[in-house]
């Protein structure tokens, strides 16, 4: 018999603190006009001084696993998906593990950026169907705050901080169908936080730059290819999906992947307004909004989609 993982249970945390446009206008030379007309965005969520992402990630994870009906004792793995650890080491799926209470099961982090939950959602996919786990975490949490320079006005509207999370139950149906990831280390330039702790320093700039006209090239490009990759693989027709969650990062980088699949906007899950980028938690932010509105119902047929630094990118087709 074939094994598979079920999505059985979604939840998401975002930090009180609003940061609307208006509010950023006082900051930098910006307009909330120009950032909503070039990206979607409105406001975006900030973590607290003593947030870390083990903390959104908690309370993520705690509500995701409230409504799979799966006691953190019962995980039999945890990945986090982040690129901004409470430290250096030890992982934060494992400072998660422990704030859990969830004793003993493995924990790691996976680093792919914004793909980051697409990845660690592929892998924990890839566990489960060995047949040696049963209940899995998989978790995207981020405090982008703290690598943006507040004084660039072309990063720093884009990105918010927050935290989403799924569990994955062994199945005998599908579930997850396929997952498909690439990556391509050669345009690592054109998005990165160029800097290392070294001798007890930091050293080079650990700040988020990014050539964005690059990157929303790159992006719409591998968001469309990968998306006909998993159709392919899974012989369906693109009017199969029912949901399309990409990645936040842009309206227009969303729209314009909608479009290649001939999808209209009312069939994508869109949080990129409330929200802004949270790279790795943007994508089951934007799932666990619309499992509890009701949108998304059992059967469906969704297609979720990522792309960020690295460059990395993916797609994992999901039936509820
Ligand atoms: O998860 C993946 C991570 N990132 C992304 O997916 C982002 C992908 N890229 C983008 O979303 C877009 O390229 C941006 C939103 C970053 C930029 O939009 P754009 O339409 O490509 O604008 P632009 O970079 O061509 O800039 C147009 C103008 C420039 O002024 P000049 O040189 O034409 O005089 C910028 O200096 O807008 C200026 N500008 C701003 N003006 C007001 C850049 N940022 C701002 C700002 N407010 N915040």
């Amino acid at each position: 018999m074939t094994i598979y993982s079920r999505i059985s249970g979604t939840g998401s945390y975002l930090p009180e603190k609003v940061l609307t446009n208006k509010a950023l206008e006082a900051h930098v030379e910006t307009s909330d006009e120009w950032i909503f007309s070039r990206t979607g965005i409105r406001q975006r969520h900030v973590a607290a001084d003593n947030e870390f992402a083990s903390d959104l990630a908690l309370a993520a994870s705690r509500r995701a696993l409230e409504a799979a009906g799966v006691a953190a004792a019962d995980l039999s793995l945890i990945i986090v998906a982040t690129t901004t650890p409470d430290m250096v080491f030890p992982s934060t799926a494992c400072i998660l593990q422990a704030k859990l209470g969830a004793k003993y099961c493995p924990a790691f982090d996976v680093q792919a950026v914004c793909s980051g939950f697409v990845y660690a959602l592929a892998t924990a996919d890839q566990f489960m169907r060995s047949g040696q786990y049963q209940n899995i975490l998989v978790v995207g949490a981020e405090v982008f705050s703290r690598i943006l320079d507040w004084e660039d006005r072309t990063t720093c509207v884009l990105f918010g901080d927050g935290a989403g999370a799924v569990v994955l139950q062994r199945s005998d149906a599908p579930g997850i169908l396929s997952s498909h990831l690439h990556a391509d280390g050669s345009h690592a330039g054109i998005l990165s936080v160029p800097g290392s702790v070294s001798g007890g320093k930091v050293s080079g700039r650990p700040l988020l730059q990014m050539e964005g006209n690059a990157v929303f090239k790159f992006a719409v490009r591998v968001l469309g290819e990968v998306a006909e990759e998993a159709l392919a693989f899974n012989h369906l027709e693109k009017s199969a999906i029912d949901w399309l969650i990409p990645h936040q990062a842009n309206i227009r980088i969303i729209q314009a992947t909608a479009k290649k699949l001939g999808m209209p906007m009312d069939k994508v899950i869109t949080t990129v307004d409330k929200h802004a980028n949270t790279s790795a938690a943007s994508v089951p932010l934007a799932l666990d909004t619309a499992v509890r509105d009701g949108r998304i119902r059992p059967g469906q047929l969704l297609m979720l989609e990522g792309v960020g630094g690295g460059f990395t990118w993916g797609a994992v087709l999901v039936r509820m």
